[in-house]
């Protein structure tokens, strides 16, 4: 989590250098150099065997924020033809491009082929597989699913029986038929749920997959698969303690890797591991209502920013960081019984019941005009960002801590740029 100290001088900073105004009653806020950290404690894996680390484009996918990992040489995972075109966009080479997507059409399939080619596509079923021609210069891949729930939250689990993710594991046959007539599948692919902090369940739905690889190129009588995509989903604590180490889950895989006779070359595509700490909100509060003993804070966050986190609430701990409108820091939820707490619901500013970040927490008495700060907010906050109520998407702030710079890398959209969107 970024100390409130951190987050103090990266507002007094924007708004020294006029990247904020008035008008920015939210800004994501993105610390560069904690990305570089993360990108860092990565990179080392996998080396022996051959990997490529993409990181998933869905979970924040601020251009300014694409380039800086495309800079730091890692790859692209898109979940959409679109987001392959801003993998390119950010300067991405092909052969680091990983394209998945459960609805792939046969223009975009023909796009992969005629535009992609060296990119790893991965087919989510046999069904998409067979729309593929022969020969298409791609490393094709299939999604395998072993359809055991992997833990994560109902909403982020993609194991079970009617699972639209992966061909079930079990249909081994049809899946070494279909390796036979494409020579190009060269990789299988797993993803299993995100937000998952069980390392033991997810070696293990990786263990499988290897192994069905092996079983596949044993009956194959070559090494067809060459490559393991072991997908995302490694959990990140937004508790406010300390982060949590993919060393936990990527140590024990490497090993194993080691240890299979075939030494398959490993693709990952984490994407919350990556951005999660390195982003806070810091949203105004616009109105701090008395009811029932306790405050409302409506703030300019709320749905639209934290869409999963309204419509699910109590699905993951939030953590708030309170500041006057001179950016002072006043207090934290963390520590339920500090003195001087009082109960507070942390309201959003769009017009629905179920627009409440949180609510019954401990916070210092809030005003009108303080800056409340969401941690933990770089994934999967303004990457699900919901037009609802036709507001404004808010500007990003990239800084980098060592070299004390801040960069405004998206603007604020206009009022102009909403309304467009409805004609
Ligand atoms: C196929 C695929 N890969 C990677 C990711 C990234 O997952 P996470 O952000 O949990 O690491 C996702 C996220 O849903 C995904 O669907």
């Amino acid at each position: 989590m970024i100390t409130p100290e951190e987050q103090s001088w990266a507002l007094h900073q924007a708004h020294r250098e006029k990247l904020i105004n008035k008008d920015d009653t939210a800004v994501l806020f993105y610390n560069a150099t904690k990305l570089h950290e993360k990108l860092r404690a990565v990179k080392g894996f996998f080396i022996q065997t051959g990997a490529l680390h993409t990181v998933a484009i869905k979970t924040n996918p601020t251009f300014g924020i694409l380039k800086e990992i495309v800079k730091a040489g890692f790859g692209l995972e898109a979940a959409s033809l679109a987001e392959v075109k801003m993998a390119l966009k950010a300067g991405c080479e092909k052969h680091k491009i990983v394209f998945d997507s459960p609805a792939k059409t046969q223009s975009e399939i023909n796009w992969c082929v005629n535009h992609l080619k060296g990119a790893t596509v991965n087919a989510n079923c046999l069904e998409e597989l067979h729309r593929y021609p022969i020969r298409t210069g791609l490393h094709l891949g299939l999604r395998l699913n072993v359809q055991r729930s992997s833990g994560s939250a109902d909403f982020l689990d993609v194991a079970g029986a009617c699972s639209k993710f992966g061909e079930p594991i079990s249909r081994f046959e049809e899946i070494l038929k279909a390796a036979k007539t494409f020579p190009e599948l060269n990789t299988l692919h797993i993803h299993q749920g995100s937000q998952n902090n069980n390392v033991h369940v997810l070696l293990r739905g990786i263990k499988e997959v290897v192994n069905t690889a092996e079983s596949l190129n044993k009956k194959l009588g070559k090494r067809q698969i060459t490559t393991i995509d072991i997908g995302g989903g490694f959990a990140v604590n937004y508790s406010g303690d300390d982060e949590w180490d993919i060393a936990r889950l990527y140590t024990a895989t490497e090993q194993f890797f080691q240890s299979v006779d075939g030494r398959f070359g490993v693709i990952t595509e984490l994407g919350r591991y990556y951005h999660a700490h390195a982003g806070f909100v810091a949203a105004q509060c616009e109105y701090v209502l008395n009811r029932a003993g306790a405050r409302v804070l409506i703030t300019h966050a709320g749905a639209d920013l934290f869409l999963r986190e309204c419509y699910v609430p109590d699905a993951r701990p939030q953590t708030f960081h309170l500041f006057g409108s001179d950016y002072k820091y006043k207090g934290t939820n963390k520590f339920t019984g500090a003195p001087g707490l009082v109960e507070s619901h942390v309201a959003g500013p769009l017009c629905f019941g179920g627009d409440f970040p949180a609510k019954g927490i401990q916070l210092p008495p809030a005003q009108a005009g303080d800056i409340l700060v969401f941690n933990d907010a770089g994934a999967n906050t303004l990457a699900l960002w919901s037009i609802h109520c036709s507001r404004a998407a808010p500007s990003v702030i990239l800084y980098n801590v060592e070299s004390k710079s801040v960069k405004l890398i998206k603007k604020r959209q206009t009022h102009e740029q909403v309304m467009r969107f409805w004609q």
